[in-house]
């Protein structure tokens, strides 16, 4: 399940050179409530703010309204491989337009030989990418080699606004195993998960994961071999009288991400094999723990059958109730771009305020800024904490997101320009714990994507 790691760690990349961690305190979701209509827009993470917080992973739910949330964008068959980081934008540089780029990121991806590496250097919380694109149905693909080594979880789902979740899940202690699961809106119900053995050596060779989603159906397929089927027809809730099943549009996101820090609760680090060495293996080797992609494929079904639509309902995906069912889906023409990441879904035009300062400055106190909320999320390590073992009851009532997991202090910050956000940091304002990207910040705002030197 997509989690924050239990440290609620964030990583953010921030002025100057290095990225650092913080806490984050969530203040939307299940059992927090809904986000107030200053910073409408409740983030993956159950945290409120606008600008990218309104972009991809904004929870409708519990956000101020159903129109907080930007429009998602619709589902685009994408083949990709990467021989450059081109078709990936820095969230700090993602306003929406899906057509300018395939993938998000959120830590540091590179590029190695012609393959993506998806990085977690020592002290880190890893990284992940998003597609820009929301999948609602399809066949999902992706060839790659895991990481490896105690703690250290590689990670390829499918996640909805809404908490719907499929995945595939590696732990870097056990090279041929593959471990499967899904949720159905967050519901934290650890007993979905399955293992699939594998022939191979998920860390030595590449191997082809796929995910069949359909209306009815979701099969889990390795190098073309159906290793899981979850029919629709046997997620049926009685209580709820509906089905339990994956059904809302859904972004990819790859990952890769500490489940072994020592902070993380007992449950999470046994689960992902002990705590992380990062003296050991790839860490010690070349600098990082890494997953290899060479190539993902999005192929989009058709919507399922009755799906409502508004015109053409060629751009876009909103819900019509914070219900959030696949009845709720719309597809829309409405656009999905941000004019600045001081936008919501309700005002998508909203600019910074100009300022006399020429913008060239990046400590972020040159000018005053519109708006003190902050406009785009941390990190969270990927977070995908898919974890039926976890001990530590931390998934219960979190809606399967972030939400309890606010508190908790930061360790396993071993140099590498990381540091807790409270103790090395320059800025004053951020010694508060509670880093505020400000809206003004916008036209300075320096994409620190310290892409690994390889
Ligand atoms: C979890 O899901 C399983 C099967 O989908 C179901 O039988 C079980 O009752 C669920 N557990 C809870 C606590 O809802
Ligand atoms: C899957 O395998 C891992 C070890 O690789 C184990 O910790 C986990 O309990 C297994 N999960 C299931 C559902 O069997
Ligand atoms: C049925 O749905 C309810 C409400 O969403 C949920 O609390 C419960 O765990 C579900 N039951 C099963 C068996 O999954
Ligand atoms: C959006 O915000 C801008 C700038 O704050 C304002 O001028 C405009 O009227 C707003 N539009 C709507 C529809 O609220």
């Amino acid at each position: 399940m997509v989690r924050l790691l239990d440290t609620a760690l964030v990583a953010a990349a921030v002025l100057g050179t290095a990225s650092y961690a913080q806490k984050i305190v969530a203040d939307c979701g299940v059992g927090l409530g809904n986000c107030p209509s200053n910073k409408p827009c409740c983030s993956q993470y159950g945290v409120c703010g606008v600008g990218a917080y309104c972009l991809g992973g904004c929870d409708p739910k519990h956000s101020n309204s159903l129109e907080s949330c930007v429009p998602a964008p619709i589902c685009k068959d994408i083949d990709s491989t990467f021989p450059n980081l081109d078709r990936i934008v820095d969230k700090t540089k993602y306003l929406g337009d899906s057509s300018k780029a395939d993938w998000v990121s959120d830590g540091e991806p590179a590029i190695k030989d012609g393959n993506l590496l998806i990085t977690m250097a020592p002290g880190t919380v890893g990284t992940v990418i998003a597609s820009t694109n929301y999948v609602w149905y399809g066949k999902i693909s992706a060839t790659l080699k895991t990481s490896y080594g105690k703690g250290v979880v590689s990670a390829f789902i499918l996640l909805s606004d809404m908490k719907d979740e499929v995945d595939y899940e590696w732990v870097g202690v056990d090279l041929h195993t593959t471990q499967t699961n899904w949720y159905f809106q967050g519901i934290p119900n650890y007993t979905h998960g399955k293992n699939i053995s594998l022939d191979k050596d998920s860390y030595k060779d590449w191997v082809t994961y796929e995910l069949d989603w359909k209306p009815d159906s979701i099969t889990w397929s390795i190098d073309g071999q159906v290793g899981r089927v979850l029919k629709k027809s046997d997620t049926w809730n009685e209580t709820a009288k509906g089905y339990d099943f994956p059904s809302t549009p859904s972004r990819v996101q790859l990952s890769l991400w500490p489940g072994g820090l020592p902070t993380n609760a007992k449950g999470t680090i046994d689960w992902a094999g002990g705590e992380i060495d990062w003296k050991a293996g790839d860490a010690r080797d070349v600098g990082y723990y890494y997953v290899t992609f060479k190539e993902v494929k999005i192929q989009c079904y058709d919507p399922p059958s009755g799906a409502k639509k508004q015109g053409s309902g060629s751009k876009s995906y909103i819900y019509d109730d914070r219900a959030g069912f696949e009845s709720n889906v719309v597809m829309t023409d409405k656009g999905t771009v941000l004019k600045s990441f001081l936008g919501t879904g309700t005002n998508m035009t909203v600019e910074p305020a100009k300022t006399s300062s020429k913008g060239s400055s990046a400590t972020g106190n040159s000018s005053p800024s519109s708006s003190d909320v902050e406009t785009i999320p941390g990190l969270t390590g990927a977070g995908t904490g898919v974890n039926g073992q976890r001990g530590d009851g931390s998934g219960s009532g979190s809606g399967g997101s972030s939400a309890s997991s606010g508190s908790g202090d930061v360790s396993g910050g071993s140099g590498n320009g990381f540091s807790q956000g409270n103790t090395q940091s320059s800025n004053p304002s951020e010694a508060t714990g509670q880093k505020v990207i400000k809206g003004s910040m916008l036209a300075v705002v320096v994409a620190v994507v310290a892409v690994i030197v390889l």
